[in-house]
């Protein structure tokens, strides 16, 4: 039997490894425990670590954010009907929306909470995938990546661009920090009506549009199948019909305003 008087002793304590020195001379009623990391887990945190778990997260996150995308794009519409039915759209937003389930001017801070909840849950499940998915394959790894489509290659870069653009974006419209041809003062009618009458914004949002639409047209894909979704061929095709129409629907949606604000449509 182990002698527990002469060496170090392992201890796992809820998941957490314990290891524990020599006892000092019994007697003199100490212990030296120096905790130690190790991989000794409890089943739940197995299960909320897993690679399954994190893919989840991945998937739930990213269909939250092409809901918000899908109802922002649908409110940039406002446009078309005037400076009145923009501006009063945007200020409901920051207004009373759910009073007096909560108060008012509330809504947008826990919708903006949730939504940068989203995208770390986001980026912080794509990046421990990918160390997993590095680390398992060890020296393997794939050079040849022809057989993946143009968005599944560029999740990754793609996913960093589209987060500089998005820095970008609110630096611009919500922060007001970069004053693209209107000044702070601006409404947001005022404030887009302005930014697009000049035809590099409208070119750099079709950069900041289409890196988002790349980067979902693999996404949707890649969530509904986590979801369980990819099942049969007729299945698959599905998919990505409904991958590439919710993409292309994005797409025009978000540019049909900028570009008949370029071309006189909307002043
Ligand atoms: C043509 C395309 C777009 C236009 C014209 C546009 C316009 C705007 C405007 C005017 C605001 C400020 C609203 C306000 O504070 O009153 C805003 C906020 C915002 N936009 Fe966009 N946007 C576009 C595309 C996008 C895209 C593609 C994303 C995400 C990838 C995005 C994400 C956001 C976010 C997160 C906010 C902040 C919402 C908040 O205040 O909490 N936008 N956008």
């Amino acid at each position: 039997m182990r002698d527990l008087w002469s060496g170090p002793v392992h201890y796992t304590i809820q998941g957490v490894g314990v290891r524990a020195g020599r006892w000092s001379s019994p007697g003199h009623g100490q212990v030296k425990v120096t905790p130690v990391a190790t991989q000794t887990l409890t089943v739940h945190q197995r299960a909320a670590r897993s690679t399954v778990a994190l893919k989840v997260l991945m998937a739930v996150t990213g269909i939250f954010l092409i809901l918000f995308l899908l109802m922002h794009a649908w409110g940039n519409l406002k446009a078309f009907f005037g400076p009145e039915a923009y501006d009063h759209y945007a200020e409901w937003l920051k207004s009373d929306i759910l009073y007096p389930l909560v108060p008012k001017g509330w809504f947008i801070w826990i919708f903006r909470v949730f939504l940068v909840a989203c995208i770390v849950g986001h980026m912080a499940s794509a990046y421990v995938l990918t160390l997993r998915s590095r680390a398992a394959r060890g020296s393997y790894q794939r050079k040849d990546r022809r057989a993946q489509t143009f968005s599944a290659r560029t999740m990754r870069w793609g996913g960093i661009i589209l987060l500089m653009l998005l820095l970008f974006h609110l630096g611009q419209f919500t922060l007001k920090w970069f004053l693209t041809g209107f000044t702070a003062s601006s409404t947001p009618y005022e404030s887009v009506v302005l930014t697009f009458q000049q035809w590099y914004m409208v070119l750099l949002y079709a950069l900041f549009v289409g890196t988002v639409c790349i980067h979902i047209r693999h996404g949707i894909w890649s969530a509904l199948t986590t979801l369980g979704a990819n099942t049969s061929r007729v299945a698959r095709r599905n998919l990505n019909v409904t991958a590439i129409a919710v993409s292309a629907l994005l797409f025009v949606g978000f540019m049909v305003m900028p570009v008949a604000v370029l071309f006189g449509g909307i002043k």
